[in-house]
């Protein structure tokens, strides 16, 4: 016979999704902290991307994600909100499709102090470049020796300090930094299982068995 299931109440499944998450948005070497982006757009097109969860409230229902504010994709979201957060863990079995509302900050007391922690790590140089991300680069990019030593993915999921970089250099300029937030409404939730894949839609009050 089939092990029992861990998890078996609609209730415990939603619980243990939002314990995930949020340890994700904590834990650089969970396989949640890296969710795609998916958004429309400008030419109504998909549009894709990898980002790191940085922040999710628990009790807000809320998702944050780093940025540039001149990248393409912030752009993209003041004009279509409606985005989809995709996680999968290999772990848990479990995929995640979760529907949000993105609203876009570029000021004020959140962005100011999410850049005053950011500022003092390597991370902070992606918000200082002169040039917005996706321009056109008049040379090839060659990797300086900083870069070799820093791989670039866990560059942009923590805080690590790049030798020779003084957290002052940061204090002062002007930074692109901006704060995506992204509001849940409703998540797909499908398992995979031997004992039979399991699949459900829920928003904040409602709950939907699904067929896989
Ligand atoms: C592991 C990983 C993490 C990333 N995290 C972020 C992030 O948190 N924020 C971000 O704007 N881009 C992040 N990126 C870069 C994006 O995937 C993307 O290449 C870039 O933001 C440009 O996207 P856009 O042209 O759709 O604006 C990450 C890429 C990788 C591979």
């Amino acid at each position: 016979m089939a092990a029992p299931r861990p998890l078996e109440t609609a209730q415990a499944i939603k619980a243990r999704i939002w314990q995930e998450l949020e340890r994700a948005s904590r834990d650089r070497h969970h396989e949640w902290r890296t969710p795609v982006l998916a958004s429309i757009d400008l030419a109504q097109q998909p549009s894709a991307r990898t980002v790191v969860l940085r922040e999710v409230n628990l009790q807000e229902k809320c998702f944050e994600i780093y940025s540039d504010r001149r990248s393409p994709k912030i752009a993209e979201l003041k004009q279509h909100p409606g985005a989809l957060l995709h996680f999968w863990s290999k772990r848990l079995q479990w995929q995640l499709r979760v529907a949000v509302k993105v609203h876009v900050l570029e000021s004020g007391p959140d962005v100011e102090s999410r850049w005053d922690r950011l500022k003092l790590t390597a991370a902070a140089r992606d918000y200082l470049s002169p040039h917005p991300p996706g321009s056109l680069m008049e040379k090839p990019a060659e990797p300086s020796a900083e870069k070799i030593a820093e791989p670039s993915a866990e560059k942009m999921a923590g805080p690590l300090l790049a030798k020779g970089m003084e957290p002052a250099l940061h204090k002062e300029v002007d930074h692109n930094f901006c704060l995506v937030r992204a509001g849940f409404v409703e998540m797909d939730w499908l398992e995979l299982n031997v004992a039979g894949h399991r699949r459900a839609r829920f928003s904040v009050d409602e709950w939907q068995w699904l067929l896989p």
